[in-house]
Order: C-alpha cells, then structure tokens, then sequence
C-alpha cells in the first residue's frame, strides 16, 4: 500500500458562533439509583451523590445530567412519573436537590433534569383523574380510544417494552395509549392545557436554579397514532418551538433532545440556532450500528468499525455550520462501551482510553457515564433472575415464548441489555463496592473489586486521568471545541482517523480499534513535527506517513502551520 496525498477540501471558515458555556464543557450523566447510596437502603441518592461531587469537580466537568429522581413507582425506574414536583422518597427530598443544585453550583457544575414528558406514570394524578371520568379536563391530557367493533383492543399497535400498546379502563369503557409499558400512559400534546402545564412544571424547575433538561424521548410527543407515525410527527417541532418560547428564551441552559429517529435530513430541525427548539440532540445512529437490523437489539451484530464511523462522521459533517452534536457513546439503556467496542479483558485501561480520546476528540459536548471514567465493564449475568430491568424481562417472556433458547437470549441481554450500565459504581474493593453499605437493588459487578475508583485512581496512567486531561483540552483549545472535522481512512476497518482543524491549528487523532498491532499509511499532508496533546502509549511528536500503533493505542497530536 503506498501512502498519498489526502483530496479533501480546504476547510471553509465557519460564519461566526455564539459562544455559550456548555460548548466547551463535559457532561457527565448519573443513574441515581446505582450512583451512590448514603443510607444503606441499597439505592442510591441525592445525599449520596452530594458526596461524591468531588469525584465530578476533579473530573472537571461542567454538568450533571440527573436521571430522574422524582417521585415515581418505579417500574422504568423513574422514567415513570407520579409527581413532576417531588422527589421519590428512596433518593431523599426537595430540600436535598436544592442542595445538590447549590453545592454542585459552588464547584461550577449545574444541574440538567432528566424531562420525562412523553408519558407520565399511571399513578400520576393527572392519569388517576383521567381514567375516573371522561368528563375530568385531565381525561384530555392522554390519548384514548373506543374499543374494536365487537371488543378488544382498538388495532394491533404495539408497545416498545412487549405487548399491546393498549389498556382497558373499565370505569371510562375505553383504552388508552402507551408506547412504552401500560404503567407509562403516553400524554396527549394534542391539548393545549396539557401543554401549559409542562411548560408550567419546566419554568418552576428551572427557578429553583438547574441549568437545563435532558428530553426523554422528545422526538415522539408530536405522534400520530392513527397514521402510526410516532417518531417526528406532523406536530413536533411546532411544539418544540412553542416550548423555546414559553419556557426556554432568554435562559442560558441548555436543552439536549433524545431521538432514536432523527436522522442526517431532520437533524438540524431540531439544533439549528435560527430556529429556536433545542440545543443538541442524542441520535443513535451510531449506536444502531451495532444492532441486528431485523431482530435488534437482544441479537447484536458484531461490532462494525466502517459503518460506525461513517454514521459518527456524518453527523460531524452535518454539524460543520450549523447546530451542534451531543457525544456519547454508552447511557443507562446501553452497554459499557468497552465491553461493546473494544476489549474489557486484557486491554481494558487502553481499550477505555482510546474510546474516551476518540469520542472527546470530536466536534460536540462530550456525555460521561457513570462508571465510564474508570472503564467500568457488562455485568456478564448468568441467570435472567439476575436482570431487573422491564426491557430485559418482557422480552425474555416474548423470545422464550417464539422458541428462543435462555441461553442465547442471555448470551444477546449480556452484550446489551439495559442492565450492563445499571449495576453500582464502583467506588472500592470494599462491601457493595463502596457503593452501599446495604444489599444493592442490583448486584455489583464480579469485577469490583479489581475495577474500582480507588484502584484505578492510584494508577499514574489511570483511565480518570486521562477523561480529566481531555475533558480540559476541550475548555482550553478553540480547535478541540470548534474545529472542523475532517475524516481519514474512511475505510480502515481498523483505524479510526481524523483531523480537526480551526485557523492554523489541526489535530491528527489516531486510534487503533483492534487488539492487534496495525500498520498505518497516513496521506502526506497530515504527517510532520507537533505536539502530542494525548497519548495512550508513548508521546508522539513527529507523525511519519507509515506508522505502525500497539492494539488499541490511540493518540492526538496537535500541529500549528
Ligand atoms: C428513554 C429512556 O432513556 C429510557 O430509559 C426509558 O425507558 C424510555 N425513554 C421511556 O421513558
């Protein structure tokens, strides 16, 4: 293979930006119930993330995503709301949530809320008056309908946790919706009074000081049943709007969307500045890289470098202008990504390095999950009864039931089920691996005690270290914040390149993705005598076109021409 010139094309100069504060900071997303439990109940808290804002401080970043901690009963653990202005009692109170928000505030951090306004909980007393009579205004604010002619269910939707999306209410004598499980009736944002009252709810949190709203599955709220479409429907971004003007001008929060549909051609109708909505949005093209495209996610494909680039670059690209990128790459409903993308056996501290270098190295606001900053693993179960999460479960009934064996359903709900990322941090070898002093809600990784915060952070080439180091290139280099991406090696199923470059400033930015040693030909103009900004490895200055890299190695060199 000869190495060559590189055609791509000079880099335009983007029109001006507005600078706001969450461009250049990290986001760091905490599941509360398996965070921290300061009272031995086995669940985590807000008292005992209070203890652990250090932890955040020393990490360096900006923000907090909250998942949710209001009052909830708990079967999509919090994602199923009774009251939107309590907190649930097993993760404390009012009082102890302004806390969080002040001393978190004390150490530059802010506080985004998880906003879970697609559905509410069937126990919410919006859905407890809607489903006593259809008289009640509240009756309104979910979406109803008549039964078949003959009885039954209205048609055969179903919901995305297993199962009808219908339930019968006796005492209205219809059904009502609900995309996720009967305990998650969806809201009608068809009504405007129900409309008023998010935006209500909204400004009454954002008063008490948090700093914006992570959008539970805000792509759906404009669905059309009736036509299925629930994904970006007719209404959505007229609400969206609607919400930037009631509730989110003149603020300086910010506002990231989740969207498992929105794709290159909507993207930027949701993040585009002019037009007022939102500030970022979490797409998953890139995670559904990884799925298997008729049965999903409990039959993952194997990993595919090619096409995991290409959907990262092309969301790089879209954003070269205009709206801006939310990075992640594992949540609470995915995998630990270096048990997905890289190796979590004898090349984890690497593996976990150069995932956190390439993804921190992109144009967007990097997200960090819990547990992620110390290279945090699956939970490898063995038994379903190990598995707490509903997803898991339901589907576990349904795949046994069309004749899937346990253990291949095991075999896929190890590579990705919800409950990998769920399992306790990891703060020491100690009991409950310093998480609990109780029985957790979920059992602690086998692998605690070797993979923990304490153990990793005594380590002078720890995986912390090296989140903190990137998660300060980006406060303090405008090319790291604002550069232009540029893609290399699109076709390597080895390598993930790529440039950024803003002025006379590039990045080169190498990683290896496989546990073998690779040989690189890089095209001439990237290569010359800079200055290495991150190294999984050895330092390196002076990039040559044939390089050769260790498995899983991963760099950044910066160059001034
Ligand atoms: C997306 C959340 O991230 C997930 O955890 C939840 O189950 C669904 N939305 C329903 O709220």
């Amino acid at each position: 293979m000869s190495c060559q010139k590189s055609h791509a094309p000079a880099p335009a100069e983007a029109p001006e930006r507005l600078e706001h504060w969450w461009h250049r900071a990290t986001g760091y997303q905490i599941y509360p119930r398996s965070f921290a439990d300061s009272n031995g109940d086995g669940v985590g808290d807000i008292p005992g993330i209070i203890g652990k804002l250090v932890h955040l401080a020393d990490l360096g970043v900006g923000f907090i995503w909250l998942s949710p901690i209001y009052a909830s009963p708990m079967v999509d653990n919090g994602y199923d709301i009774s009251d939107y202005r309590a907190i649930a009692p097993e993760y404390g109170t009012l009082a102890d949530l302004d806390r969080l928000i002040s001393e978190a505030r004390d150490l530059g951090i802010g506080i985004v809320m998880d906003l879970v306004v697609n559905h509410s909980s069937s126990l919410h007393a919006w859905f407890k008056a809607a489903r006593a009579s259809r008289d009640a205004p509240e009756h309104g604010y979910y979406i109803w309908r008549e039964a078949a002619p003959g009885g039954g269910p209205p048609d055969d939707q179903e919901a995305v946790f297993g199962g009808p999306a219908w339930t019968w209410v006796e005492e209205v004598q219809r059904y009502y919706f609900h995309y996720f499980s009967p305990a998650q009736p969806d809201l009608n944002w068809q009504n405007p009074a129900l409309r008023a009252e998010v935006h209500d709810m909204m400004r009454w949190w954002l008063d008490r000081g948090i700093a914006g709203f992570r959008m539970d599955v805000i792509s759906l709220i404009g669905k059309d049943i009736d036509q299925r479409i629930y994904e970006e429907g007719p209404d959505l971004h007229p609400f969206l709007q609607e919400m930037h003007r009631e509730v989110i001008a003149g603020r300086e929060i910010v506002t990231i969307g989740e969207s498992w549909s929105v794709s290159p051609e909507t993207g930027l109708l949701y993040c585009a500045q002019e037009r007022k909505e939102l500030d970022m949005v979490f797409e998953f093209s890139h995670i559904r890289e990884g799925w298997h495209p008729e049965l999903g996610k409990f039959a993952p494909k194997p990993f595919d470098l090619v096409g995991f680039k290409r959907a990262l670059f092309e969301w790089q690209e879209l954003t070269r202008h205009e709206g801006w990128n939310a990075l992640f790459l594992t949540n609470h409903d995915l995998p630990r990504q270096v048990s997905f993308y890289a190796d979590d056996g004898k090349h984890r501290r690497n593996s976990a390095r150069m995932l956190a270098t390439v993804l921190h190295m992109l144009k967007g606001t990097p997200f960090i999950y819990q547990g992620e900053e110390i290279g945090m693993t699956n939970a490898r179960f063995e038994r379903i009864d190990q598995y707490r999460d509903l997803e898991t479960l339901n589907h576990f009934e349904d795949q046994i039931a069309r004749g899937v064996a346990p253990e291949e359903f095991i075999a896929g709900a190890n590579r990705n089920s919800r409950d990998n990322a769920r399992t306790p941090m990891q703060w020491d070898a100690g009991h409950g691996a310093g998480f609990s002093t109780g029985t957790p809600w979920i059992e602690v990784n086998s692998n605690a005690d070797q993979i923990n915060v304490a153990q990793d952070r005594s380590d002078p080439e720890s995986i912390f270290a090296h989140y903190r180091h990137l998660v300060r290139l980006r406060r303090e280099l405008d090319v790291i914040a604002f550069g232009e991406t540029e893609p290399l090696l699109p076709d390597s199923s080895a390598i993930m390149a790529f440039q950024r470059r803003l002025g006379s400033a590039r990045v080169l930015v190498l990683a290896n993705f496989t546990a073998n040693r690779q040989a690189v030909c890089l095209p001439l103009d990237t290569c010359g005598e800079g200055r290495c900004l991150v190294s999984s490895h050895r330092a390196r200055r002076r990039i040559d076109p044939d390089l050769e890299m260790a498995p899983f190695e991963s760099f950044a060199v910066l160059f001034d021409s």
